[in-house]
């Protein structure tokens, strides 16, 4: 049996899930093609869990689904969902909510970093657009599917000390748009997600939380430049910043959502299997959280904006 109080920047998956038995578990996970979706999925179906992941295209999702039968043999599906498309969110969402399965938990995973200016199929731009309103609109959609007493995890990052939300800029087109200010304000609206989601699901029983997963060497650098891989050797050097594996990078997103030790913190931040310090002094440290992201009133804001972008309000889920 492995020491849970020793858990760290170092431990897996399966160790974070040694002892735990998710049979019976429905999870769903976004974007469960690559990285850590996949190895998020892959552990989850090894202790049990009956596992739906999302994919864009088809031929990749059952790529993922035959690699993860063959090694953990469960029951694993697929999904498509594209969630800058709001069309496609929502054909996804009334598929999930027409069959009776109950999500005991919920990931939103699937990310963009650091791409070029783009819009979404709706006009949004594209990393707020994919990493927080697809998100958004897909989970207030869904929230009739998830089970009373769940969880949901928010795929959030250290990334939210590069921008808070620009509440009066919120497509760049002010300011200009600068790639990592974009992703970084995109994974504050994450944190910020759980912070109200959290609250509006109290009444269900439902906690939610987001996570720093750490730096892993996964799919999300495909937009990155040399120049971007430059920056990161000086702070790997001095070990501000230290890589991790995918099992280790998978092993907090798998904490949030099955420990027992942090049952009733919901809306909490997470880095390496804890709950992570708040920095007021914004301290340049990848395991803390600054409190414009976990801050309850701009949570509020921003969910008021996303209704408002998407032309639809959730008072009820
Ligand atoms: N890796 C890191 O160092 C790191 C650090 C901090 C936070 N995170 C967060 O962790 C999460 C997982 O990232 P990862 O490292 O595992 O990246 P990844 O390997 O690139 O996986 C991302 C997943 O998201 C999917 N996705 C991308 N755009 C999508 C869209 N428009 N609609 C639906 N699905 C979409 C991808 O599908 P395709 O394969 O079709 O593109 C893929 O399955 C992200 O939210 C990321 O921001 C990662």
């Amino acid at each position: 049996m492995v020491d849970r109080s020793a858990f760290g920047a170092k431990t897996t998956a399966d160790e974070v899930l040694d002892g735990i038995d998710l049979s019976g578990t429905s999870v769903l996970i976004t974007g469960g093609t690559s990285g850590l979706g996949a190895e998020t999925a892959r552990a989850m179906a090894a202790k049990g869990a009956e596992v739906t992941i999302t994919a864009r295209t088809e031929a990749k999702g059952q790529a993922t689904v035959d690699q993860i039968k063959a090694s953990a043999g469960k029951t694993i599906s697929v999904e498509a969902l594209e969630l800058g498309s709001a069309k496609s969110v929502r054909a996804f969402a009334e598929r999930i909510n027409s069959g009776d399965r109950k999500i005991d938990l919920l990931i939103n995973n699937a990310g963009i970093m650091a791409c070029a200016e783009a819009t979404t199929e709706d006009g949004f731009e594209m990393q707020f657009g994919t990493n927080h309103l697809g998100h958004f609109l897909m989970t207030c959609l869904i929230a009739p599917s998830l089970a009373d007493g769940g969880r949901v995890v928010i795929l959030s990052s250290s990334a939210h000390q590069m921008s808070d939300v620009m509440f009066d800029d919120i497509d760049m087109k002010k300011g200009g748009y600068e790639r990592w200010k974009s992703y970084g304000q995109s994974k504050t609206a994450n944190a910020l997600f759980a912070v109200e989601l959290n609250k509006r699901l109290a009444v269900r029983n439902i906690e939610v939380f987001s996570v720093h997963p750490g730096v892993i060497g996964t799919g999300l650098t495909k937009h990155l430049r040399i120049r971007d891989f430059l920056m990161f050797i000086p702070l790997m050097l001095t070990g501000a910043v230290k890589r991790k594996s995918v099992p280790a990078g998978a092993a907090t997103q798998c904490f949030a959502g099955t420990a027992p030790e942090i049952a009733g913190r919901g809306g909490s931040f997470l880095a390496d299997c804890k709950i992570a310090e708040i920095s007021p002094e914004k301290k340049r440290d990848m395991t803390v959280v600054w409190p414009y992201a976990i801050d309850p009133e701009a949570a509020e804001r921003l969910w008021s904006l996303s209704e408002d972008l998407l032309g639809e309000k959730f008072a009820q889920l």
